[in-house]
C-alpha cells in the first residue's frame, strides 16, 4: 500500500525538530512513504527544504514534497488534491494520513479542510488522521473537535499524539512493574511512602512563544504527559499490553484522581522581549496529587514541571516506608527507594541499605544501577520514531483514548481557572513555592538533595 503522510504545521518547530528527524530515519530503514508538508512560509519547496532540512537526510529530501497553502484561502485545498493525484495511480491501494500539528485554536478549520480536501478525489482512499496533542484547549473543546473528528473519521482511524507514550522509559515502566515478581510485591501503598515527578528544562519557551502563549505549563506538558506517567506508575496489570487494555485500567487511573486542587504556578521572569521571551503565561507547576484506587490511595504523589531551570532534570523518585529505623532504633537509616532517571541519561537505580567496610554493623545506602545505553547502546529510536511507525502500521497501542483525554482535562481544570495567582521567578531559579510545597509535607525534592551532595 502506497502511504501519503499530508503534514499540517509543515513548516513549525516540531516538523523541524522531531518530525522531519522521524521519518527520515524511518525511509532510510526501509519504509515507504511520501510527505506532502504544508506550510505559509516558503514560496517553494527548494527553498523550504533549504531551511527546513537536514542536507544529509538524502531519503527524506527525495520524499518531501512542500504544498504553499494558507488555511484562510480554501482554494489552495484544490494545490493539495493536485499534488495528491500527481502522486497516487486509483487502481493501487492508497492510504492518505493527515497529520495535524497545528495550535490547537486551528484544529477546527484543518479538519473542515481536510473534510473538503476528501471529497475531492475520485478514486477510493483509506485514511487516517493523527492529532498533536494538547487535544483542545479543556474537556469542552476537546469533546468539540473529538465531535467533529468523527463526523469524518472513524475512531480506528484517529491517532491523537502524546510522544512521551513513544519514549523508552514508559513502556518499560510497564515491563519493570509488570514482569518482575519483586517489584509487583513492593508497588502498592502498604510500601510506598511517596512518589515525586520532576521535569525541569533549561530552556524558555523561545521561537514556539506563538504556540505556548496559548497553551502554558499545564496544557502543554501536566494534561498530557505528567498525568500519563502518573499512570503508568499507579495502573494496575492490563489483561495484555494490548491500546484497548492498557486504556482501560489507564481509565481507571485517572478516574480516580480529584481535579488538582494543591498546586502554584509560575513564571519565568522576561529576559527581553526582542529576544522572543516576553511570555505572558504559566511556564512552571509544581502539584500534588493522589491516585485513590485501592492499592495506591494515600500516596502523595508531588510533581514539578517547566522551563527556564538550572538543571534539565526529568526523574521520578519512588521512597519507600522506611519501618526499620524504628525497628533497630537508628534514626540513620535510610529508606529504600527506586530512581528513574529519564534525562540527561536513562536509567533505573535501586537504592538499598547495605553494610559500610570497617564498622561495627553501620549500613549505608548503595545504588543498584541498570544503565540503558550500556546494557542495550544508543540507538534507540526516538519517541516520534516509534510513534509514527505505529501509525504507519495502524497499531494504536501507543495513544491515549478519548476517554483518557476527557479525564484528563476534568483533573487539570483548576488549574486553568482565569485570573490565578502566577509567581513571576528569575530565569534558571526554581520557584519557591515548589520547595514550600514539599517542605511543608516535611519532605524535600530528592533530586535537589542528590544534586547537592554531588556538588
Ligand atoms: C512537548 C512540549 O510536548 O514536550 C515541550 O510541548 C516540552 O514544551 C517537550 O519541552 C518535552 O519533550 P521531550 O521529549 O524533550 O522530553
Amino acid at each position: 500500500m502506497k502511504q501519503i503522510i499530508v503534514q499540517f504545521g509543515g513548516t513549525g518547530d516540531l516538523a523541524q525538530k522531531k518530525l522531519y528527524p522521524a521519518y527520515q530515519s524511518l525511509l532510510s530503514k526501509g519504509y515507504e512513504f511520501h510527505i506532502i508538508a504544508l506550510g505559509r512560509r516558503y514560496s517553494d519547496k527548494a527553498s523550504f527544504q533549504k531551511e527546513m532540512v537536514n542536507p544529509e537526510a538524502r531519503e527524506l529530501l527525495e520524499k518531501l514534497d512542500y504544498v504553499q497553502y494558507d488555511m484562510a484561502e480554501p482554494e489552495s485545498t484544490v494545490r493539495i488534491v493536485e499534488r495528491i493525484e500527481e502522486l497516487i495511480d486509483c487502481d493501487a491501494s492508497i492510504e492518505l494520513i493527515y497529520y495535524i500539528a497545528l495550535q490547537p485554536n486551528l484544529y477546527e478549520d484543518a479538519i473542515h479542510q481536510i473534510q473538503t480536501i476528501d471529497s475531492q478525489f475520485t478514486c477510493t482512499l483509506s485514511k487516517k488522521i493523527v492529532v498533536e496533542k494538547p487535544f483542545g484547549f479543556d474537556a469542552e473543546s476537546a469533546a468539540r473537535y473529538n465531535k467533529i473528528l468523527s463526523l469524518a473519521f472513524k475512531d480506528e482511524e484517529i491517532y491523537r499524539i502524546d510522544h512521551y507514550l513513544g519514549k523508552e522509559f514508559m513502556q518499560n515502566l510497564l515491563i519493570m512493574r509488570f514482569h518482575n515478581d519483586i517489584i509487583r510485591s513492593i508497588w502498592n501503598n502498604r510500601t510506598i511512602e511517596s512518589i515525586q515527578i520532576v521535569f525541569d528544562e533549561t530552556h524558555g519557551v523561545d521561537q514556539r512563544l506563538g504556540f505556548y502563549e496559548k497553551i502554558g505549563v499545564v496544557r502543554d506538558t501536566i494534561q498530557n504527559h505528567i498525568l500519563q506517567i502518573v499512570t503508568y506508575l499507579t495502573m494496575s496489570e492490563p489483561a495484555s499490553f494490548t491500546s484497548e487494555d492498557i486504556a482501560i485500567e489507564k481509565v481507571k487511573v485517572l478516574r480516580s484522581i480529584k481535579p488538582i486542587n494543591e498546586f502554584r504556578l509560575g513564571r519565568y521572569e522576561s529576559i527581553g522581549s526582542t529576544r522572543g521571551h516576553a511570555v505572558e503565561t504559566p511556564t512552571y507547576a509544581a502539584l500534588k496529587l493522589y491516585v485513590n484506587t485501592f492499592y495506591y490511595a494515600g500516596i502523595p504523589i508531588y510533581i514539578r514541571t517547566g522551563k527556564m531551570q538550572a538543571r534539565a532534570v526529568s526523574q521520578i523518585y519512588v521512597k519507600f516506608k522506611n519501618m526499620t529505623r524504628s525497628v533497630v532504633n537508628d534514626d540513620s537509616i535510610h529508606e529504600n527507594s527506586v530512581i528513574i532517571n529519564i534525562h540527561p541519561e536513562l536509567t533505573i537505580d535501586i537504592s538499598m541499605n547495605l553494610k559500610e567496610p570497617n564498622t561495627s554493623w553501620k549500613s549505608r545506602p548503595v545504588k543498584f544501577r541498570f544503565n540503558h545505553a550500556d546494557t542495550f547502546g544508543v540507538n534507540t529510536p526516538e519517541a516520534y520514531e516509534q510513534i509514527i511507525e505505529k501509525i504507519l502500521k495502524s497499531d494504536k497501542s501507543l495513544f491515549p483514548s478519548i476517554r483518557e483525554i476527557y479525564e484528563s482535562w476534568r483533573i487539570v481544570e483548576p488549574m486553568l481557572q482565569e485570573g490565578q495567582e502566577i509567581e513571576i521567578y528569575p530565569a534558571r531559579s526554581l520557584p519557591r513555592f515548589a520547595s514550600r510545597m514539599i517542605e511543608k509535607d516535611g519532605i524535600i525534592w530528592y533530586t535537589d538533595s542528590a544534586a547537592a551532595k554531588e556538588t
